[in-house]
């Protein structure tokens, strides 16, 4: 059956709970034919379909393993294309809104990394003592550069054992775009501060002198989640006054005092796993994405549980939010149609390259 596609309009204006009934509807038609991936970000409307949930390493490993041809992706950009890459050449990889993307992911791009490598090189030997290391949230292009350049991809989950690695193979890194991530993992693995110096890709020599340069460990690229960077010490200072017998549990994205001044810090699976296994009526300040926070909120009353958002202020990601039921629905009607829209396809050259570096990821995890 291969009839016109359905155009998005016609969903634009269709009530949540209408989508609901289209959506769970849509899912019988299609039966293993498709395979819902959900990102722990992802508003509760969507998040409730997804056949796995995870954070973005669980998520890349799930795709490796799956036989649905369809794998309709509730995340961001980077992540859809992590699974366009890690799939067979014969399933296809979609996500319901392309304006889905990630901020802090596009704080690097290749033209800027391309220009750090020519910048370093007037300095070291970069492919000799430098390994670049991309945080999962990036382009392909970028991972396609570590590919190529020696390097690796790494997640929140892994980015200890990625760094580990990287310091066996050469002396220093180039680590993006999230300077909270390259630096908080640094400080764990016993790597002074100054010996990690903010490299600025918009300066000449990244702002730094060939000294600074030669004598650092971790270059850490000027880049960082908006989201997290809402959460503050004073935050936790106030948890801890009302609760001193609470605990504090943030994602590696958040400032470094924020993390420093934390009990626990890990990634989404961490934080959910955590709090989900902790003792009834304990008390939780969580420094992470909201919805996560609130569906966590929910799940853990009957348990006596206070978990509690880290700012006062709304810190929705606001990219993760544009999937939303109309997006769902419209994706997987056309699917049926076998006229999918929003396919995530990465160059060949591009994703062969991107897949070493990811590759070399998940050996390690
Ligand atoms: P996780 O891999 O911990 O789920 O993090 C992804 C992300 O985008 C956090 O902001
Ligand atoms: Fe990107 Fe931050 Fe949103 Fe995560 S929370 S997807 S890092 S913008």
């Amino acid at each position: 059956m291969n009839t016109a596609t359905i155009k998005f309009d016609a969903f634009e204006s269709l009530k949540n709970e209408d989508c609901q009934d289209r959506i769970i509807e849509a899912k019988k038609t299609l039966g293993d034919k498709i395979v819902i991936l959900g990102h722990h970000y992802q508003n509760e409307t969507v998040y409730r379909h997804a056949d796995y949930s995870g954070d973005s390493l669980k998520l890349a490993q799930y795709v490796q393993n799956l036989d649905a041809k369809y794998i309709v992706f509730l995340g961001v950009h980077f992540m859809a294309e992590v699974s366009n890459i890690l799939s067979r050449p014969e399933q296809i990889t979609v996500l319901p809104d392309l304006s889905a993307g990630c901020s802090m992911a596009d704080m690097a791009n290749l033209a800027k990394v391309e220009r750090t490598y020519r910048e370093l090189s007037k300095v070291l030997d970069f492919d000799k003592t430098i390994t670049p290391i991309t945080y999962i949230n990036s382009a392909a292009d970028l991972k396609a550069f570590c590919g190529e350049h020696n390097g690796i991809v790494c997640t929140s989950t892994n980015a200890p054992n990625v760094l580990d690695w990287a310091f066996k193979k050469r002396e220093k890194v180039l680590f993006f775009p999230d300077q909270n991530l390259g630096r908080w993992t640094g400080h764990k693995m016993g790597i002074a501060i100054e010996d990690m110096p903010v490299w600025d890709p918009d300066l000449p020599l990244g702002g730094l002198t060939e000294k600074q340069i030669l004598e650092s460990k971790v270059l850490l690229w000027k880049g960082h989640c908006a989201v997290h960077q809402m959460f503050r010490l004073q935050h936790i200072e106030k948890f801890r006054e009302l609760h001193p017998e609470g605990f504090v549990i943030s994602h590696p994205e958040s400032p470094f005092e924020v993390c420093q001044n934390s009990d626990y810090v890990g990634s989404t699976e961490f934080i959910l796993n955590t709090i989900t296994q902790a003792k009834p009526n304990t008390k939780w300040l969580v420094g992470t994405e909201l919805n996560l926070v609130n569906r966590l909120a929910n799940e853990m009353k009957p348990e006596g549980k206070l978990v509690q958002f880290m700012s006062h202020v709304v810190c929705e990601c606001s990219t993760m939010a544009r999937i939303d039921p109309q997006h769902l629905s419209w994706t997987l009607e056309n699917i049926i149609k076998d006229n999918p829209v929003n396919i995530i396809s990465v160059p060949k050259k591009e994703a062969e390259l991107a897949k070493l570096a990811l590759d070399r990821m998940l050996e390690i995890s």
